[in-house]
Order: structure tokens, then sequence, then C-alpha cells
């Protein structure tokens, strides 16, 4: 409990990086081996990824790297959040530099307004364009202490929706405005923007209040968006995962969640891992994807099937 108290205090009191701190934050590796495009495309894709140092945006990061895309790693801390070995042992953005591909690493807070738009500027500068937004940075408040809506903290919240659903909206609104203002990829398409959103998007989810309302506002803007910019060849998408182990997967269940129940509710083998999410990204920014958009795509091993 001590340590959950930390946790959340730490996303609350830290304050936001000023963009000369964030510069200097920022490592790049110019020397690395030009890798192969995203697939399906004739040019590099340039792609930033929240919430990158954890679970599925690590994932996400290191997939997007293996297809060729130059990728800009982006969270809170560099450091993985979780007690997971694999993620503990090597930051993500060095861990795509050792296996060759090119990444850099800048410390924000997504739900800064500053930040983000400074976050847009730097991946620019550092790669010229922005082809891809994979809004995944996330929390989980309730996983840690699930509780009905009247007993839920008024701060519980605000801060969920500030990290889960006004960074999703700072993110695509700085990113767009680079997509429009550059020249179009080659493939005449301006952006692809991928929401992490979750099967809580679309279904109720008990002592879960603020989770539900910052994941279905992720979805629903994700339509709307998709709507809005679809003459500009702008995509947006969002992937619904279901129960997926990473650190707020091992919150829910030391809160009272038990794995055997969560395994019953996803009949297609049990809770995922973040390999299981992560080759949706890289499908829905290629051109596999051409004529997606506006879609909730629900990745949940059957969880929503019953
Ligand atoms: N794991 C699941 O079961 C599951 C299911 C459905 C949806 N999701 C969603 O997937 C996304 C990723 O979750 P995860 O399971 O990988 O969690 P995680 O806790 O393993 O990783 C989340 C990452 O986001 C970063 N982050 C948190 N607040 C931030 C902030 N203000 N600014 C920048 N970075 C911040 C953390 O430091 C961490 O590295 C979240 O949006 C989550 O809601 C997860």
């Amino acid at each position: 409990m001590v340590q959950e108290r930390h946790i959340f205090a730490s996303y609350t009191s830290n304050p936001s990086p000023t963009y000369p701190e964030l510069s200097a934050s920022w490592r790049s590796c110019h020397a690395c081996p030009s890798p192969l495009a995203l697939r399906g495309a004739s040019t590099k894709k340039v792609a930033i990824v929240t919430g990158s140092s954890s679970g599925l945006g690590r994932a996400i990061a290191q997939a997007y790297a293996r297809e060729g895309a130059l990728v800009a790693c982006v969270d809170f801390s560099p450091l993985a959040r979780s007690a997971i070995v694999e993620e503990t042992a090597v930051n993500t953005d060095e861990l795509i530099r050792q296996n060759g591909g090119s990444a850099i690493f800048g410390q924000t807070d997504v739900g800064d307004s500053q930040a983000m738009k400074n976050l847009v500027k730097t991946t620019v500068s550092e790669f010229r364009r922005l082809d891809i937004l994979v809004n995944n940075a996330g929390i989980s408040v309730e996983a840690r202490d699930p509780l009905p809506l009247d007993l839920t903290p008024e701060e519980s919240w605000d801060l969920t929706m500030k990290i889960n659903a006004r960074s999703v909206f700072l993110g695509t609104k700085f990113a767009i405005t680079q997509m429009l203002a550059q020249d179009p990829h080659p493939s005449g398409d301006r952006g692809w923007i991928i929401n992490i959103s979750s099967i809580m998007g679309g279904i109720a989810g008990e002592g879960n209040p603020s989770y539900c309302a910052s994941k279905g506002a992720v979805s629903s803007l994700t339509r709307q968006v998709a709507i809005e910019y679809a003459k500009d060849r702008i995509r947006c998408n969002a992937i619904c995962p279901g129960y997926t182990q990473t650190a707020i997967f091992s919150e829910a269940t030391k809160s009272g969640t038990s794995f055997a129940g969560m395994h019953r509710k996803h009949p297609f083998g049990g809770p995922g891992k973040p390999e299981d999410i992560a080759r949706s990204p890289v499908v829905l920014a290629s051109d596999d994807a051409a004529w997606l958009t506006g879609a909730n795509m629900f990745v949940d091993g059957g969880y929503t099937a019953r």
C-alpha cells in the first residue's frame, strides 16, 4: 500500500520537463545501420510511441523498430515501471539500438500540453517528420484499488482522465498539426494515429469508473478524429486490449482479481502477453490497413465475444 501511494504521488508531484531539459534528456544514435521501411512503405516511417518504457508501449516500440521505423520512445521515466526482469534490464531505446534499429528517448509527461508540443517538435528535429503516433501511455489507479463510483476519490478521476484521455487529445492535436504541415508520405498518406484504448472502452468493468470513462473517451475520440481527417488521409484507429501481462495486470491480480478467473474470461489462451498486442499497431500503420479508419479493434483473446 505504501508503494502504491508512492506510485500515485509520482504522477502528481513531478513537474513536467521544460523544453531545454527535455532536449538534453533525448538520446540518439545516428550511427545505426538503416533498417527496412515499415512494411508496405517505400520510405522509413517515423513513429512516436508514448509509455514506451514498460509493457505494451515497450513491445510496440520494438515491433515498429523491427519493421524499420525510426522510433521516438516517450515516457515519464526511461526506466520500466515494473519488476518484470526483461523490462528493467535495458531501457527500450537502448534495446532498439542494440538490435540495429534507430531510436531516441524523450522524458515527457503525456498529460502536459507544453511537453507534448515539445515532443513532436523534438521528434521532427531528430527524424525530420512524423508519420505515426501511438497514444499508449496510461494508468489504472483502480487496478490497484478498485472502488465503486460513490467511493471513488475525485483525484483518481481527474488523474485518470488527464493521463488516459487528455494525453490522447494533446498528442493527436500536435501530431496532426505536424502531419498537415509536412509533405505527405510517399504513399500519399499524411499520417497514422493509433490509440491504445481497452476492452473497458466498450464494456463495463466493476470498480473501474474512472478507467472505463477514460477509455470510453479514447474510443469515441478515435471515431471523431477518423471522420474529421479522412479527407486529409490521416487514419485514426484504436486497439482495445484485453488483460495483458504487464505492470498494470500484476497490480490488478494483487488487488484481488484472480488469475484463474481472468484466464477463464479470455477463451483464447488466457490473458495476453505484450507481444500479442504489439503486432496490431504494425498492421494498422501499414498498407495492409489502407481502408481502415475509425475502428476500435478488440485484441482480447475473445474476452468481449461472450
Ligand atoms: N495491461 C493491460 O491489461 C491493459 C489492457 C487494456 C489496455 N491497456 C492500456 O495499455 C496501455 C499500456 O499499459 P501497460 O499495461 O503497458 O502499462 P504499464 O504500466 O506496464 O506501462 C505504462 C507506461 O506508461 C508510462 N506512463 C504513465 N503515466 C505517464 C505519463 N504521465 N507520461 C508518460 N508516460 C507515462 C509508465 O511510466 C509506463 O512505462 C495503457 O493505456 C493501458 O490503459 C492495458
